[in-house]
């Protein structure tokens, strides 16, 4: 019941006939579990069962779907998801360092016990990229996926370009906005762009998710000098992953990259999010927008809610967790 899930109770109430129309099937809210209960979230709970612990919220017989917005890799987010896949309830999450860290395990259990596990919400928020590569794109081999996956960086990036002010000032400005993560290494450091494009990488490449295998390198030591060369130059700085399959192995990387300032990711501005997918059939698609936020997050949890209930089960990685090999790693570059 934090930002997410406010705005996953938000959008039930609100489109409940719009989500009936388009499913086929009610979809309403069982029961909800937070830290805090009394607490003015601007969405009226009262209607709706309450569990302290979402072990338990996970284990109710009146809950058919279980939505895990909680974060973090393991802790109460992974035994609810656990506990839900165990007994063969479906599961949406947002989370990206559980899957980038778990996801092969998951994957298994959902598996192992018919649970569709669905995470559309965990990858550059409400940009619907995991369904683009797992449906729109099945038909394609993909050659590479690449993008922006941090509106933090991006925006901080952007700050530093606008304002001329050095790194640690547009840090405590973003601070001061409640943009950054309660880790803030999780953002600045990379790791949680890394996170995403491990995910990605797996879906795009049909491997196990391998984030040891990023090539990490954070924002933290891009300086306003290094921004004003870019410029010059006709580039922007970004901090850029890529996911590559190469005749070597599959290399990704999420590090500050030089990109030309006409292309569509060097127009990207402040927190936005932007995917690029090549494939063989489809040449390049463009995905751009919103990678966090309670609506933007929330559309895609509700996405992945509404095709379960349309009945769609397709596996958490696109292909079997079976058949789903390790990741070879090209050598470091
Ligand atoms: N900290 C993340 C970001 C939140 O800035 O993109 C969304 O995953």
């Amino acid at each position: 019941m934090g930002t997410v899930g406010t705005g996953v109770i938000r959008i039930v109430q609100d489109s409940a006939d719009l989500l009936a129309a388009r499913t086929g099937r009610p979809i309403a809210i069982s029961a909800v579990s937070a830290r805090t209960r009394n607490k003015d979230r601007g969405v009226d709970l009262t209607a709706y069962g309450w569990e302290d612990d979402p072990v338990a919220l996970a284990k109710r017989g009146d809950v058919d779907v279980f939505v895990e917005v909680v974060g973090g890799s393991d802790g109460p987010a992974k035994a609810a998801t656990e506990a839900a896949l165990a007994a063969g309830k479906p599961v949406v999450t947002a989370n990206k360092a559980m899957l980038a860290i778990h996801g092969q395990a998951l994957a298994e259990l959902a598996e192992a016990n018919g649970a569709p596990l669905r995470f559309e919400a965990a990858v550059a928020g409400g940009i619907p990229c995991i369904k683009a590569l797992t449906e729109g794109l099945a038909g394609n081999n993909i050659t590479r996926v690449s993008g922006v996956m941090n509106g933090t960086c991006n925006y901080i990036l952007t700050r530093m370009e606008n304002s001329g002010l050095p790194y640690e000032d547009i840090f405590k400005e973003a601070d001061a906005l409640g943009y950054l993560e309660a880790d803030p290494n999780l953002d600045v450091g990379g790791i949680d762009a890394g996170h995403k494009l491990a995910i990605l990488s797996a879906i795009a490449f049909g491997t196990q998710v391998d984030f040891e295998g990023v090539q990490l390198q954070g924002i933290q030591e891009v300086s306003i000098d290094d921004i004003r060369r870019a410029g010059d130059m006709g580039y922007r700085i970004k901090l850029l992953g890529e996911a590559r399959r190469t005749d070597a192995g599959i290399e990704q990387s999420m590090r500050p990259t030089l990109v030309p300032a006409t292309s569509p990711l060097g127009q990207l501005e402040g927190g936005t999010n932007m995917v690029v997918i090549e494939g063989d059939a489809v040449g390049q698609i463009v995905l751009r927008g919103a990678g966090a936020g309670e609506g933007p997050t929330a559309s895609a949890v509700m996405g992945d809610v509404a095709d379960i209930a349309r009945g769609l089960h397709i596996p958490p990685f696109g292909q079997p967790a079976a058949s789903l090999a390790p990741a070879t790693r090209a050598a470091a570059v």
